[in-house]
């Protein structure tokens, strides 16, 4: 067993990771170079394999992150029963698929075997916790721990409580994903696809319609948002924008300058489009060009990705939202 020294990680030890897929690896992987041991239940038979394999592309991220590397994997382990993995545990993130009646299931074993003090935490980036635990017998002790992927490097963790869940199991997920450097944003209210990805499908539905519109093509889409609402909503959220686009009257002049036109003019205006056969093909043919298409193309992007995105982490410790 490691102990971590992290401040705020002190009592947990060891944590249980259900589900070893896209998300699960990157929390292994967070939870492993912050000291803590952890145990991956996953049915796959090549799990091992492809959570080691997994670790192994993550670690450089890490290190680049500041992150301890070296002996990653020592306190990694693997065990296919449920009950068994979650025994011991001081916090389970579960991250199987996005199916209620699976993760229904998942979480009456996880509640019966799991220790009482255990923080019991769910990825699920749609479903409710109060649907979740439904059947539950101690439902006030489930909580969403939604991350933004990949885990192990993007700052959002959505931290959503059902209907039952308990003011102190919510504190405790804040405090634990502070603890593990993540920025957690409680919600104050229970809403399918909680608050991040509702705006990227907003932003997303009118991404879709501009591009099968043949108004820009993908590629030139995605440099109008880097090079401006992406940059700066890097550094103020779109309200504190239109706080600052304003003037000297913040807001309420802004609303009554361009957020009236806005209304009256753009948001009926906006599409509706829908994923019809000529759309998706579309959409494919434009990534192709933009992308590539083979393995190799993306993990390169993806790298590519990553380390700007770290540079821009490290430059926005100086943005007046971090102030
Ligand atoms: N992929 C994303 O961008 C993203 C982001 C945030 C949250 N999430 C959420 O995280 C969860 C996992 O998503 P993912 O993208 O990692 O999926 P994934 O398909 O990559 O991984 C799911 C894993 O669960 C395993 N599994 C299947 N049945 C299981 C069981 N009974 N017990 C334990 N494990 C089981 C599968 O073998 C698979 O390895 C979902 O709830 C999803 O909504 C995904």
């Amino acid at each position: 067993m490691s102990s971590t020294s992290t401040p705020g990680l002190e009592s947990y030890r060891r944590a249980a990771i259900i589900g070893g897929g896209v998300i699960g690896v990157s929390w292994a992987a967070l939870f492993l170079a912050r000291g803590l041991d952890v145990v991956i239940s996953d049915p796959r038979p090549d799990i091992e394999d492809l959570v080691r394999t997994g670790l192994d592309g993550i670690a450089p991220t890490l290190a680049e992150l500041g992150l301890p590397t070296d002996g990653l994997a020592d306190g990694l382990s693997f065990e296919a029963d449920l009950a068994t993995a979650v025994a011991g545990v001081d916090v389970v993130q579960e991250n199987g698929p996005e199916r209620l009646d699976l993760k229904q299931r998942i979480w009456r074993t996880v509640e019966q075997a799991a220790p009482a003090h255990a923080l019991l935490t769910t990825s699920t980036s749609s479903i409710p916790a109060t649907a979740i635990a439904e059947g539950m017998a101690q439902p006030e002790r489930l909580i969403v721990g939604h991350p933004f992927n990949p885990p192990h490097l993007v700052p959002l963790v959505e931290v959503v409580p059902g209907e039952r869940t308990s003011p102190e199991v919510v504190e405790q997920a804040r405090a634990f994903y502070t603890a593990l450097g993540k920025q957690p944003q409680v919600l104050r209210k229970e809403i399918p696809g909680f608050v991040a990805n509702r705006l990227q499908a907003a932003l997303f539905r009118e991404c879709v319609h501009l591009v099968s519109q043949g108004v820009v093509t993908e590629q030139e889409l995605d440099e109008v948002v880097t090079a401006s609402i992406g940059l700066r909503w890097a550094v103020a959220g779109p309200f504190r924008t239109f706080h600052l686009g304003g003037g000297p009257g913040g807001l309420p002049q802004f609303i009554e300058h361009l957020g009236r036109g806005m209304e009256a003019g753009l948001w009926p205006a906006l599409g509706s489009p829908s994923f019809d056969d000529t759309t998706v093909a579309l959409l494919t043919e434009e990534a192709r060009e933009a992308f590539g298409e083979g393995e190799d193309d993306i993990d390169r992007l993806a790298a590519a990705r990553d380390r700007a995105q770290i540079a821009l982490m490290r430059a926005l410790g100086e943005t007046p939202q971090a102030a």
